[in-house]
């Protein structure tokens, strides 16, 4: 029953076709890659992978998540990181709308007291920027729902040291803005400095989603002037928009802060997932054959995935609505939500599987790609790497002989920021 409502509204799993979906990824990024018009932005991040860390010297790190902002005082003492002065926040604009002025005052303030210590900022961001190659980045637009107004446009380097002059400080920092996935790439690279990889890919699924990879400079077809070495590309996966849509998504899409944009994220990141349920159960009620429950829009990721694991746990929201009701009305919410992950799991390991292939390496199973990942849905989320392992074995393994290291990471966004800025 859950499987054939699923189908009613477009939102059962094998819509997704693996290799027609795997087939359109490709495309899209080359698209994007070219200049194309393309639901990927595919940005440049002008970093490589690197295998020498400075020893000793200290850097300032920032981490522009999408729940919290992160500060901290960074130096490696050989392959060990020390971390000081490190401080957590909520990341600006989370709470409510803020404006240029409070959002880049609450960066400096929290660099303010570090400032005589280091020369170099590394700046992760994990949102979409256009990345100079100078290092500094261009604010391109807020996903997750962030909403800091006037930013759009903004260099973050440029802004962050005109907000630190305008308390007092003179000198000139350098800063170099990276995206999450990258810092996720360089710290899978750096855990393991003396495995030798093809290539590498990194990839987050938090509270949003992307994926970033190396390409080869003479294939990055909008920067001509660019011909030999290599680059890592900030695909800004999420945005993927070449997958049928089910009604939910629909619904989702029209009421968040970007209809039309990042796509792919709302059918499969933390930030989403919730809300999504939280739709298809709606539907499965006006369809009669689930009775009213008491659940709103704001049903997020963690209670569903609660429920998931212990459906008779009352501590989280969905338990407690389903705990008043049948089990066969528990059974039918748990096979629908099924469904959606295992719809999510499908599109994540397309997604996954594009970037390994678009590397062109991983023929030579002795020098498979490097996939870092990070984010907690990845590994926290309810039977959720298993199935992705299983899709990726098939597509990359079994029918195209491309071999894989997938490396989970922890703190990326400090120690590949720190690495970056050491790189300057
Ligand atoms: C952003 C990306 C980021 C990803 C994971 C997305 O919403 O657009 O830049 O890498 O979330 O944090």
């Amino acid at each position: 029953m859950a499987y054939a409502f699923l189908k009613t509204c477009g939102m059962h799993p094998e819509r997704i076709d693996l290799d027609a979906s795997l087939d359109a990824f490709l495309d899209e990024m080359q698209k994007g890659l070219d200049g194309q018009p393309s639901s990927l932005a595919m940005i440049p991040a002008y970093v490589a992978p690197t295998d020498s860390i400075e020893s000793g010297r200290k850097v300032i790190v920032i981490d522009a998540g999408g729940t919290n902002l992160r500060t901290a005082l960074i130096h490696f003492n050989g392959k060990k990181l020390v971390t000081d002065q490190f401080q957590k926040t909520k990341m600006p604009g989370t709470q409510g709308e803020i404006d240029k002025d409070t959002f880049y005052n609450c960066f400096a303030d929290l660099v303010l007291p570090m400032v005589e210590e280091a020369d170099e900022i590394g700046f992760c961001f994990s949102y979409p920027a256009e990345i100079l190659p100078d290092g500094d980045g261009r604010v391109i637009s807020f996903t997750k729902e962030v909403k800091a107004h006037g930013v759009e446009g903004t260099l973050l380097g440029q802004e962050l040291r005109a907000a630190l002059a305008k308390k007092g400080v003179t000198k000139q920092i350098g800063v170099v803005v990276l995206n999450d996935t990258v810092t996720t790439l360089l710290t899978a690279q750096a855990s393991y400095p003396t495995r030798k990889c093809g290539s590498y890919v990194g990839f987050i699924l938090g509270t949003g989603s992307n994926t970033c990879y190396v390409e080869q400079n003479a294939h990055i077809g909008k920067l001509p002037a660019l011909n030999e070495g290599a680059q890592i590309i900030n695909c800004e996966t999420g945005g993927f928009n070449r997958m049928p849509l089910g009604r939910a998504d629909e619904i989702l899409d029209k009421k968040s802060t970007r209809p039309g944009a990042a796509l792919l994220e709302k059918m499969i990141s933390g930030a989403y997932f919730g809300e999504l349920v939280f739709h298809t159960l709606s539907l499965a009620m006006e369809a009669g054959i689930l009775s009213e429950l008491k659940i709103d829009r704001s049903l997020n990721t963690k209670a569903v995935n609660d429920f998931m694991i212990i459906p008779e746990d009352t501590g989280n929201v969905l338990g407690a609505a389903l705990a008043e009701k049948s089990a066969k009305e528990r059974e039918l919410a748990y096979w629908i939500i099924n469904g959606l992950l295992e719809r999510a799991a499908r599109l994540t390991a397309v997604n996954m599987a594009a970037a390994i292939l678009k590397t062109g390496a991983g023929s030579n199973p002795m020098q498979p790609v490097s996939i870092g990942i990070d984010g907690t849905s990845y590994a926290g989320r309810y039977f959720y790497r298993e199935r992705i392992e299983y899709y990726l074995y098939d597509m990359l393994r079994v029918k195209r002989g491309i071999y894989y290291d997938l490396i989970t990471v922890e703190n990326a966004s400090l120690i590949g920021a720190a690495v970056a800025a050491l790189g300057k």
